[in-house]
């Protein structure tokens, strides 16, 4: 009987993909959960063969030249790659994969509830009947923005956006978006294309952030074109924290130029910027984004059926090196 070959995971996966691991591969589990360093990875992956890691660990230039030279491919447990520094894989010969498609409804849900939590003050709300502070009803009281109807502006109308674009129908809002390029008619869906971020922007009580994490979309919304957007506009990001420029959108939040922010993605997690936590129109999330039972069981098994391919000598379905 050939050996199995040997993959190191660094978090604890769900149950039926870790059953699945420890049938196929001879599989290094972390059953506790513990967040490895970058030291401990490259020291737990000595003599393995694939890597399936998640977005918390960082594969940098200095991490990968470090692996160890059994190590062929790295099967990630994520749609996200900006963990991974792509080029230095590719010098080094290594196979890299995500798991997209499988995540897209349940991070869309997630980007209805940052609409629908930002927009309608849930977590001044939620506070308020925990702590008993809650009082009376009157006309006045927290009043918020109503979703339907609105214009929604999607920055990155990809397999997610696309999802919350047909969410967002069912509240009957118009959807307008920029991406890198137009996108063919089923794929538009009706949604109104704008060719830059900048033409967007002026069309969006409520924007959403769905593109990749990239050198060019790093810090993408900035005060420039936080300025952009109408008075009052509401701005969710589900995608990644690099996105945004922390320090403007704190700062429309606090002025009033923007009524409230719902975030599930942050720069720096789980060490957020403190002025977040501060503002009473911040709806926060701590990037739950995929996390569902049937999401992580499926975001699992296609990172193996990634690694199935590999070891198989096929072509893994969801390649990015
Ligand atoms: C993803 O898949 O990219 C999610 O953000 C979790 O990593």
């Amino acid at each position: 009987m050939s050996k199995k070959p040997v993959v190191l995971v660094t978090r604890k996966l769900p149950e039926a993909v870790e059953d699945r691991l420890r049938r196929d591969y001879d599989a290094r589990l972390n059953p506790d959960d513990r967040l490895y360093t970058s030291d401990e990875v490259i020291e737990r992956a000595s003599g393995a063969d694939a890597i399936l890691p998640c977005h918390t660990e960082r594969f940098s230039a200095q991490v990968i030249e470090r692996l160890p030279d059994s190590v062929r491919a790295i099967a990630n447990f994520s749609v996200g790659f900006d963990h991974v520094d792509l080029e230095a894989a590719k010098a080094r010969g290594l196979v890299v994969t995500n798991t997209p498609d499988v995540l897209s409804d349940a991070t869309a849900e997630l980007t209805m509830l940052l609409i629908l939590g930002a927009a309608r003050r849930a977590s001044e709300g939620e506070r308020l009947v925990r702590s008993r502070e809650w009082r009376d009803w009157s006309p006045s009281f927290m009043v918020g923005t109503q979703v339907t109807g609105k214009r929604l502006g999607i920055i990155g109308l990809g397999r997610v956006g696309q999802v919350t674009a047909r969410r967002a129908r069912c509240f009957e809002m118009t959807i307008h978006y920029h991406d890198v390029r137009r996108l063919p008619p089923e794929h538009e869906a009706g949604a109104l294309f704008h060719e830059t971020v900048e033409d967007l922007l002026p069309h969006c009580e409520f924007l959403a952030i769905h593109c990749v994490a990239t050198p060019e979309t790093h810090h993408l919304l900035n005060a420039e074109r936080i300025a952009l957007l109408p008075d009052g506009a509401i701005v969710v990001n589900a995608a990644r924290g690099s996105i945004v420029d922390d320090e403007a959108l704190i700062a429309a939040l606090k002025s009033g130029k923007l009524t409230a922010a719902g975030l599930d993605a942050y720069n720096d997690e789980p060490n957020i910027h403190p002025g977040y936590r501060e503002l009473p129109n911040t709806f926060l999330m701590p990037h739950i984004g995929s996390a569902t039972r049937e999401t992580r069981d499926a975001m699992g098994f296609r990172a193996l059926d990634n690694l199935d391919a590999i070891f198989a000598g096929r072509e893994p379905r969801d390649r990015v090196v």
